[in-house]
């Protein structure tokens, strides 16, 4: 694995070696741990706002021997227009690794291959690899694994999230089901490219629901997307995790949430104070399901 550009471009196997990885860097967590980027500096070029990816990079490449550069896009010169190669091959020749969050999918393969260095998707508007991967963390402590389980997605299905829940059924083979209204599922050319997977899209919520072990959920309104607003709250109203989608789904089934959460929006206060301990062991499991990427890339220069 040269970089991490989404969970589209990784294997099964190399899914399931980051979350060995993981779970060990987590248990192993302690101030003087193996220092594999020690002495490095990995930019981190952000285009969108961030508390956990921000935070548990900048902790992550302490913990293992590096300087974290954070770079607002908008206080450097791509914010004035210079393309995303060039910054690339100028970075590429200073800095050990690059962390982009912005907003074209476009823009981080192009820094990968500009840059010639390790290059992280922090989130795009197609992918946000590194959260699926605290995610999968989180399911294999909370639920021992994600075989033969069912994860169902409510909401804006076509966002990034919704995406990348769908590569990693595909690559993985657990069942995933994505409940959002017509204008919010996962358009046709997503659904072509995805091909054979066992994803389903519904705009039944109970159908979703029911017999599911992981109830998950984003913000209607991605970064970006902050026009849209009025309409996607409206049309997105049904599609809330509330204390009645719960009681459908299995007995012991989780609830997870990217963050940040909008009460009475996509999740309810009711369910998401009940549950706190799950999503924020979630929000945690960026840290360690990073630490493990950052590893896995640093092996394979
Ligand atoms: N879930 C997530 O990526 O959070 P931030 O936007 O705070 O980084
Ligand atoms: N879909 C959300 C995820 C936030 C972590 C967004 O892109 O804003």
């Amino acid at each position: 694995m040269k970089h991490l550009l989404g969970i589209e471009d990784l294997s099964k196997e190399e899914i399931e070696s980051l979350i060995d990885s993981a779970v060990e860097l987590k248990a192993g967590r302690c101030l003087d741990g193996p220092k594999p980027l020690l002495g490095e500096t990995w930019a981190m070029i952000f285009t969108k706002s961030s508390t956990r990816t921000r935070v548990s990079f900048e902790v992550g490449l302490n913990e293992l021997g590096a300087r974290p550069m954070f770079l607002n896009a908008n206080d450097v010169q791509l914010g004035r227009g210079e393309p995303i190669k060039d910054t690339a091959r100028v970075l590429g020749r200073m800095v050990d690794g690059a962390i982009i969050r912005t907003f074209d999918q476009q823009d981080v393969v192009d820094f990968a291959e500009y840059g010639k260095i390790p290059t992280i998707n922090a989130l795009t508007d197609e992918e946000h690899p590194c959260q699926i991967l605290a995610d999968l963390l989180t399911i294999r402590e909370l639920l021992g694994g994600w075989e033969g389980k069912k994860i169902a997605f409510f909401g804006d299905g076509d966002c990034n999230m919704g995406r990348s829940w769908a590569w990693a059924a595909k690559r993985l083979g657990f069942e995933l089901v994505i409940a959002a209204p017509a204008a919010f599922q996962p358009d046709d050319e997503f659904m072509g490219r995805l091909g054979e997977a066992p994803v389903t899209v519904t705009d039944d919520v109970e159908v979703a629901a029911k017999n599911s072990d992981v109830l998950y959920t984003d913000t209607w309104v991605s970064m970006g997307k902050e026009a849209e607003a009025a309409d996607r709250l409206a049309t997105l109203a049904p599609f809330q995790i509330n204390d009645e989608v719960v009681s459908i789904a299995n007995p012991g089934a989780i609830v997870q949430h990217c963050l940040p959460a909008y009460r009475g929006k996509e999740i309810t206060e009711s369910v998401l104070e009940a549950r706190a301990d799950e999503i924020f062991q979630e929000a945690e499991n960026r840290l360690h399901a990073q630490k493990a990427i950052l590893v896995a890339l640093a092996a394979a220069r």
